[in-house]
């Protein structure tokens, strides 16, 4: 089986539940504080080895207790992290994340190693993810050095999918774009690349084709309860989300995208493929925290 090579951020969330999330400039008191795994590569990472698929992780932790905690973790979720990098220049990126009573969280990272992964990191994994099935990368690591490894995937002909949150202030570089397969944003990030408002099945489909219009040849946008949305042969394609009980939204989007990769390599039509990462997330978000409420191959296929 080919591999599925993810590259991107490890970081260690600090969880506190909260009635409500604070305004600018408010103190509330919350409660159920944890300490879990996250970051959206690791996440992605976690999610794709959970559902059966063959990973090799490219990431930088720092050489302190959280980054050496999280490279064991990975490596007894059995994800090749032969290109996981401990590094003494900065701490392990961490995440701070209120969730509130209804699952939704607003997240503020501080990169620490995260910022640190270099085209040097990239062309040390060269052989596997010119190798790869599909080459799976996000936003919290620098951008020149994911441009670097999409245009190796690409010129071997390596499927690169990009998720890209956090959607950043400047618009994504056309190097990048131009060696992306298939995106995959929330409505939100959607919004931001295209210009055009995600509310319905006809603005998601605006925003594709304005998306598709910079480059990018596939476009799925998620959009939490109501599904995800894809354009296949001219036509909009809506797959419906499945019922669930939102404890925690955190990791959700990135379980979305695990759980995608695999089935695409293992050769689903695109709506089969949504619809088993739409169950996927379903399942996150009913528990807390990003890799703790990321489900196993059994709970979606439910064998
Ligand atoms: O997508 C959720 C993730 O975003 C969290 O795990 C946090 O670490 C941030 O990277």
């Amino acid at each position: 089986m080919k591999k599925i090579v993810v590259i991107g951020s490890c970081n260690t969330d600090m969880v506190i539940k909260v009635a409500h999330l604070p305004l600018p400039g408010e103190t509330i008191i919350g409660h159920d504080f944890m300490t879990n795994q996250g970051g959206k590569g690791a996440n992605q990472a976690v999610a794709v080895a959970r559902m059966g698929g063959e990973t090799l992780f490219i990431a930088r932790l720092g050489d302190d207790g959280f980054g050496r905690q999280s490279l064991s973790l990975l490596n007894e979720e059995g994800i090749d992290t032969r290109f996981v990098t401990l590094t003494k220049e900065t701490p392990t990126g961490v995440a701070l994340i209120p969730v509130d009573e209804k699952g939704e969280n607003s997240i503020i990272v501080a990169s620490g190693a995260n910022a640190l992964l270099s085209e040097n990191d990239v062309n040390a994994a060269q052989t596997e993810i010119c190798q790869a099935k599909i080459l799976l990368m996000q936003l919290e690591t620098p951008v020149q050095t994911l441009s670097c490894a999409a245009e190796m995937a690409h010129q071997h002909g390596v499927t690169v999918i990009l998720n890209p949150a956090p959607f950043p202030e400047k618009s994504l570089p056309a190097e990048l774009l131009r060696n992306v397969d298939l995106i995959i944003l929330n409505e939100t990030e959607a919004a931001a690349m295209s210009g055009v408002e995600v509310k319905d099945a006809d603005s998601a489909l605006q925003a594709i084709r304005r998306i598709r219009e910079l480059g990018v040849k596939q476009v799925i946008i998620t959009a939490g309860g109501s599904g995800a949305y894809t354009e296949e042969k001219g036509k909009l394609i809506h797959v419906p989300a499945f019922n669930a009980e939102v404890i925690d939204t955190t990791a959700a989007g990135d379980t979305f995208c695990g759980a995608l990769c695999v089935a695409l390599s293992r050769n689903y039509e695109y709506s089969e493929a949504i619809s088993i990462a739409n169950k996927a997330a379903s399942i996150s978000v009913t528990r807390m925290g990003a890799w703790r409420s990321i489900p196993f191959a059994a709970e979606v296929f439910g064998k």
